[in-house]
């Protein structure tokens, strides 16, 4: 979660996000939920399937959330994407709880970082995240927040049509410029000026595997909070950092991931079911949630992912039941 804002990076996006959602228009923008195109770089699978065809595991999907959350937040989360995304969904915390421990089993994580909402606890989980989805060997890994509903079908689809084996940063920036940022190298007296892009970590971002293995050097094992502190910026801003900063490579827009600090009523209603992310306001803004029928009232759901779930999975049997004809 990035509501509570101790750290620069993160404060100055809040607002420059409000602005950026205004100014931001015509963004050069990723296709849609296309349908599953081979892209070059990967040997074909089976024949008459399309030649990359993700499974579940081929995704790591890790959603940072804190103890205090476990019960109403992620409970909802588990309730609704998550048990339709089981195979892909690792959830790291920072506390104990043997009853979710029960549900989640080795897809519950529990960091040890710290509780508290710094920019050294935030970079922590991100350190765990990433060393466990390097240890997985999966293709993909997806970060998101406690308080997204990811769509995992839509997730698979956009993968597809991209390699694992390229560089590929995929997100929303929340800025609508670079951020600038001051670089002390360790050691040396040197500071320097770096500008670079990155995805706001409360939309979710996803990386290949390609591009998070060229990361380690300054992700891996515990470096990435080294990192950090050579930036002094919070996590997503960091994972920006390493990518463009010291790799080169770039962030691929895209406006199908969506975070609390826009303007969520602005997504129209016949979009909101192939975003690949959305989220909510939360109690500090209440009204600022997705635009979407359903039978539910803002009342029972008021984060609005409950009748996002029942549009997308009628199905589910808590959901209400269909009127026939
Ligand atoms: C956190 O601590 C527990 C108990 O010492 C340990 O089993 C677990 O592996 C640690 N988690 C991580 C991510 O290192
Ligand atoms: C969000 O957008 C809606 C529709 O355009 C508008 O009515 C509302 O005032 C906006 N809210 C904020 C906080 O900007």
């Amino acid at each position: 979660m990035s509501r509570v804002r101790g750290a620069p990076c993160r404060a100055c996006l809040a607002l420059s996000a409000a602005l950026a959602a205004l100014l931001l228009l015509p963004l050069p923008r990723l296709p849609g939920p296309a349908p599953n195109t081979p892209a070059p770089g990967l040997p074909a699978a089976t024949p008459g399937l399309p030649s990359i065809y993700l499974r579940p595991d081929d995704v790591f999907i890790a959603v940072k959330t804190t103890r205090k959350n476990h019960g109403p937040r992620l409970g909802l989360l588990l309730r609704t994407w998550i048990s339709r995304a089981r195979q892909q969904t690792f959830i790291f915390t920072d506390g104990d709880d043997p009853e979710l421990r029960l549900q989640g089993g080795n897809h519950l994580i529990n960091t040890n970082c710290s509780a508290v909402h710094t920019r050294q606890a935030l970079c922590c989980k991100m350190s765990v995240e990433y060393d466990k989805f390097i240890e997985s060997g999966r293709k993909w890994f997806c970060h998101v927040d406690d308080d997204n509903y990811v769509n995992p079908g839509v997730l698979m689809q956009l993968l597809s049509s991209f390699s694992p084996s390229q560089d590929v940063y995929l997100g929303r920036p929340s800025l609508d410029h670079p951020i600038e940022a001051t670089e002390r190298v360790p050691g040396g007296g040197t500071v320097t000026t770096v500008k670079f892009w990155f995805a706001t970590g409360g939309a979710g971002f996803c990386l290949s595997r390609g591009l998070a293995l060229k990361m380690s050097p300054w992700a891996g094992l515990g470096s990435f909070m080294s990192t950090a502190e050579r930036v002094r910026l919070p996590d997503d801003c960091t994972v920006g950092y390493i990518v463009e900063g010291l790799l080169g490579a770039h962030l691929m827009r895209s406006s199908l991931f969506h975070s609390h600090l826009e303007n969520l009523s602005r997504l129209p209603a016949h979009r909101v079911l192939q975003q690949v992310t959305l989220s909510y306001g939360g109690p500090e803004n209440p009204y600022n949630v997705v635009n979407v029928a359903g039978t539910f009232s803002l009342q029972q759901d008021p984060t609005r992912f409950k009748s996002v779930h029942c549009l997308l999975y009628p199905e589910t049997d808590w959901c209400p039941t269909q009127k026939q004809g």
